[in-house]
This record gives C-alpha cells, sequence and structure tokens, in this order.
C-alpha cells in the first residue's frame, strides 16, 4: 500500500480548506465505466452521436435509450470506499469542497455536504422549451423520449454536453474553492477535458498542494507535488486510516 510521505501528512495536519477533484475514475470501483482507456466508454461509443444536443434533436429516441440505460445502472450501484472516505474527510478540515465531472451523484449519496457538479447530474431532467424540470421517477418508465407535462417539449437529462458551457454558479464557486485550497486532491480523472481540467493548475498557482490519486500516471501528474498510484477505494481509506491517524497523533 502507498506510503503517506511526511510532507503530505504535515500538510493535512495543518490544511483548514481542502479540495477534491475527481473523474470516473473514483466510481470505476462502483461499477461505472469511465470514458478514456481499454474498456473506456468513448472507445464504444460516439459522443457526437450521443453526447451534443445536436444530436438529441436529430435522434431523440436513441439518445433517450442510451441516457435511460445509463440512469438504470448508475440506480443499481452503491457508493465505493473511496466516496465514503471523502466524506469522512469533512471531520477533519473545516471545509471538505468536492468538486465532480461525475453526473453519478455518488459522492452526495455518501454523504459529502459540498460538492460542485461541474459536468451535471443524470438523475435530474429539464424540458428544453420551457425548462420545467422532472425527477426520474415522473419519465422513467416512457419507453419513447419523454415529453414536457406543459409544453410537449423533449425533456433531457441535465448534463453538459460537448460544445455547451459548465453551470456558471457551480464552476465560479469551484474556481473559488481552487484558489483557497491548500491541499488540493485531484483524484480518478484523466485531467484532459477542458475547462475543469484547468482547476488543479488553478490551485497550484495559488500555492495549494496537489495530490494526484490515479491507477497511472496522468498528462497532470509531472506537476503534482505527490502521485499515489492505486485504485481510490484503496487509497483513500488508507489515507484516513493512516495518514490521518499519524496527522492527529502531531496535533
Ligand atoms: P476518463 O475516463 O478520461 O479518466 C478516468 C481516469 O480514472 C483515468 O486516468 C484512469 O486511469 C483513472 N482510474 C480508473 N480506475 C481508477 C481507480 N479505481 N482509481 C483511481 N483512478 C482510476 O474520465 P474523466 O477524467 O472523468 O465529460 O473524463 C472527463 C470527462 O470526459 C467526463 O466528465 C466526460 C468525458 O467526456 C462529459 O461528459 C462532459
Amino acid at each position: 500500500m502507498t506510503q503517506c510521505s511526511t510532507r503530505l501528512i504535515s500538510k493535512l495536519k495543518d490544511a483548514q480548506s481542502v479540495v477534491v477533484f475527481t473523474g470516473a475514475g473514483i466510481s470505476a470501483e462502483s461499477g461505472v465505466p469511465t470514458f478514456r482507456g481499454n474498456d473506456g466508454l468513448w472507445t464504444k461509443f460516439k459522443p457526437e452521436e450521443l453526447a451534443n444536443v445536436d444530436a438529441f434533436i436529430r435522434n431523440p429516441e436513441l439518445v433517450w435509450e442510451w441516457y435511460k440505460h445509463r440512469k438504470q445502472i448508475i440506480a443499481s450501484i452503491q457508493p465505493n470506499a473511496g466516496h465514503y472516505a471523502l466524506a469522512r474527510m469533512e471531520q477533519f478540515h473545516k471545509h471538505v469542497t468536492v468538486i465532480t465531472q461525475n453526473i453519478d451523484n455518488l459522492h452526495r449519496r455518501a454523504g459529502s455536504t459540498t460538492v460542485h457538479e461541474l459536468h451535471g447530474n443524470i438523475e435530474h431532467n429539464y424540458c428544453i422549451d420551457c425548462g420545467k424540470y422532472f425527477d426520474d421517477q415522473e419519465i422513467m418508465n416512457h419507453d419513447r423520449a419523454p415529453r414536457c407535462s406543459a409544453c410537449n417539449g423533449l425533456i433531457r437529462p441535465d448534463v453538459v454536453w460537448f460544445g455547451e458551457l459548465l453551470p456558471v454558479e457551480e464552476w465560479n464557486e469551484s474556481v473559488t474553492a481552487a484558489e483557497r485550497a491548500e491541499v488540493f486532491f485531484s483524484i480518478g480523472t484523466s485531467a484532459v477535458v477542458y475547462p475543469a481540467a484547468s482547476l488543479p493548475m488553478i490551485a497550484r498557482r495559488a500555492g495549494a498542494y496537489i495530490v494526484e490519486i490515479n491507477i497511472e500516471p496522468t498528462e497532470f501528474s509531472s506537476r503534482a507535488d505527490e502521485v499515489l498510484l492505486g485504485k481510490s477505494g484503496e487509497i483513500l481509506p488508507h489515507l484516513l486510516e493512516v495518514c490521518y491517524q499519524s496527522a492527529l497523533k502531531h496535533i
């Protein structure tokens, strides 16, 4: 198991403000497929046919079928030890902010209280014409692409598709949190999709200690202060059990 450096232990001991930036890798051990890599979703499906608004208008049935399938998978799985360890970090610091690129809602389900969802949330939906919101319960029994009860417009999942802007408030709050972070974790992300991938650099420029957790090195690794190689579902509980305990002993 990866050892925590004495530097990381001392940073964690003093940190009031910790930011955790996550990607698909943190949910891999819950059974949610990642996007890149050998088994990644984008090696089997074309984002231009499934994850953009033009594709949805052109072929709503196909896009609905794909998202209904993903909604069913995500509804059937549970947060893993990595998500739970992050939620428990809140006991040790004044502010723990989770910024996630994931749409699976697993951080909140694990108990994290401050979560910014940069790419939306697959459990939420809205009408593309009038903006009315719909819960999954209201639309999941539709075989065909669901329509709005108020105006008959098409209902889409509240996720960010290619070519769309990130939700402004979530983004601004994420940048502020990154700028204030003393320790910044980048976990289970290939860190290649912008603007989200700029957050570790924003934190680094503002003076945060940057820790990457991933099963393999990424394009960002050389710029991190510390890289912990391994599964987040194993490293994060270890961090809680071993590194935080060492930090507490030194308080
Ligand atoms: P990727 O699929 O690009 O990267 C997942 C990362 O997780 C890789 O670096 C893996 O090595 C790592 N990984 C896999 N299993 C892991 C584990 N058990 N523990 C730790 N790390 C693990 O996913 P993202 O970086 O999240 O955007 O992708 C970013 C965005 O690209 C997504 O939000 C999505 C996609 O297109 C939109 O849909 C807008």
